[in-house]
């Protein structure tokens, strides 16, 4: 299931990403792709306080992987510098694991990835406009079919 919705500023961003978050289910995983700057971790600090997360939820550009704990798990990884690399075995764990998991650059590791997933491809349209470009497979599937814009 494929959608293309825009999103005109930020506050529309928050609820999108509210939205997201109200559909989560243990091992959820939510794939972002875009440009510096588009809004990938934006959207990840609103989808996690809606789930519970306290903490400041930051760019995780230079660690990989964060791991933050609240209501639920989220596993915030950022994965821009494993271009090239490809498999990434040690971070697989988190990716097939029960908790939440956000990937930024998840194509960086795309053979890590399931086919079973939550895409969002976030571009860039103006300042605050964005166009995002969602696909779902599987179980994410009825999660798709559910947005309106
Ligand atoms: N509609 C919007 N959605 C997301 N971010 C937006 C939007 N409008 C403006 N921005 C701004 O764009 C920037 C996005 O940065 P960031 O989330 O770090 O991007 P990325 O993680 O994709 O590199 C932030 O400064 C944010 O405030
Ligand atoms: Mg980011």
């Amino acid at each position: 299931m494929y959608k293309e919705i825009i999103i005109e500023n930020l506050s529309e961003m928050k609820i999108f990403a509210e939205d997201i978050g109200k559909t989560i289910f243990p091992g959820f995983l939510l794939c972002l792709e875009g440009d510096l700057g588009a809004g990938k971790t934006t959207f990840t600090k609103y989808f996690g306080a809606s789930i519970g997360i306290t903490d400041m939820i930051n760019s995780p550009t230079f660690t990989i992987l964060k791991i933050y704990e609240g209501k639920n798990t989220l596993y915030h990884m950022d994965v821009y510098r494993l271009m090239g690399i490809g498999m990434d075995f040690e971070l697989e764990e988190f990716i097939y694991g029960d908790e939440i998991c956000v990937i930024e650059w998840y194509k960086n590791i795309i053979e890590s990835i399931p086919d079973e997933r939550l895409v969002i491809e976030i571009e860039i349209i103006d300042l605050d406009k964005r166009l995002l470009k969602i696909e779902g497979t599987g179980k994410y599937e009825e999660i798709v079919e559910k947005i309106t814009n």
